[in-house]
């Protein structure tokens, strides 16, 4: 068994929210790691986010109002502009001294790309694995987005995402598997920034999904720190783009966030046929966790094996050193080595 910890790794950038369900001059409340946080985008449009508890008495921020500039809470109506900086208390009178500048909330990094906020739980991006760009798409929003609540934590909730062999076992759908359907695969593997790639290769002849691109489809699928699987699959001058990234919530929950991104004009025709292929796919796996949830309730040793499991003690290894660089404020050095890995599913 890999050695790890099982609490998320902090210093990184999360998934936080789909930037269309944060509209302009709006903000709502979220907790990542545990942390309260306060999520809002300006009436020009930036996000921000600030941590959730106003520094007078602990009320939650976001119960309060937002104009699009500043955020009141609704306790004493301090004001406290998207910095987190104090620019108003209500109660003070004229004369009184008082410096209300030293007066903040806790202000953490937040970006928009592609569509999807990022936050980051840490104090210091720099030498953390940037928010990742998706090839081939430019700079807009997923053509489908969903999100599903997993009750577990961070470390089975990625283990599961990079999984081979619960294909055919969990997600048997005549569109897609069935046990019938194992073969062996051979893919080989090479480290990438903050992870590893299974390199560009035909996806299975099983997947009839993939078929609707028509010509030869090709995927790559990239997994990197802390939690960001990239699949990207290319047919002819078309690519459809996968990316899926897992937040921990905090007490044992996790979001899987899953967004697609396609450049086939068509096959936004098709997108209320897909979304209910897409939640059935992500509820396959969240209740196959639920159910893994009871026996690891007693904290049983796990037994990973090669090489289906490979990818899972990957990720582990990659989860330490990422710990311990940063701890040790040296760089990261990529664990993962090129290899081929052999498996049946
Ligand atoms: S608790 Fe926020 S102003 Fe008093
Ligand atoms: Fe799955």
């Amino acid at each position: 068994m890999e050695p790890s910890s099982a609490a998320p790794l902090r210093e990184m950038w999360y998934f936080a929210l789909w930037g269309a369900a944060l509209k302009r001059g709006r903000m709502l409340a979220k907790t990542l790691l545990g942390e309260p946080l306060l999520l809002g985008r300006g009436t020009d449009g930036d996000v921000f986010a600030l941590r959730d508890i106003c520094p007078h008495r602990g009320m939650p921020l976001s119960c309060g109002a937002f104009d699009g500039r500043e955020i009141e809470c609704c306790y004493h109506g301090w004001r406290f502009d998207r910095s987190g900086r104090c620019t108003a208390i209500p109660s003070l009178v004229p004369d009184q001294e008082f410096d209300i500048a030293r007066i903040r909330v806790k202000r953490y990094p937040a970006v928009e790309v592609q569509g999807n906020i990022w936050v980051y739980l840490g104090d210091d991006p720099a030498g953390a694995p940037p928010v990742p760009v998706l090839p081939d798409i430019g700079e807009r929003g997923p053509d489908l987005y969903e999100a599903v609540r997993f009750p577990c934590a961070i470390d089975h909730a990625v283990v599961g995402l990079m999984d081979p062999a619960h294909g055919p076992f969990v997600h048997r759908a005549w569109w897609w598997r069935s046990r019938r359907s194992i073969h062996e695969k051979a893919k080989a593997f090479a480290p990438a920034p903050f992870g590893f790639t299974m390199l560009r290769h035909a996806p299975s002849a099983n997947s009839n999904a993939y078929r609707l691109l028509g010509g030869k489809p090709e995927t790559e699928i990239t997994f990197r720190l802390p939690s960001i699987r990239i699949e990207q699959i290319r047919s002819g001058r078309h690519a459809v783009v996968n990316l899926t990234a897992v937040t921990p919530l905090g007490d044992g929950e996790s979001e899987i966030n899953h967004a697609i991104y396609w450049t086939l004009p068509w096959l936004g025709l098709l997108k209320p046929l897909l979304r209910p292929y897409v939640r059935a796919f992500l509820r396959q796996d969240r209740d196959v966790m639920v159910m893994q949830q009871q026996g690891l309730r007693y904290d049983p040793p796990l037994l990973l094996i090669n090489d289906a499991d490979t990818q899972a003690k990957w990720y582990h290894r990659l989860k330490n050193e990422y710990a311990r660089a940063r701890a040790e404020n040296r760089p990261f050095v990529n664990p993962v080595k090129e290899r081929m890995l052999r498996w049946r599913s």
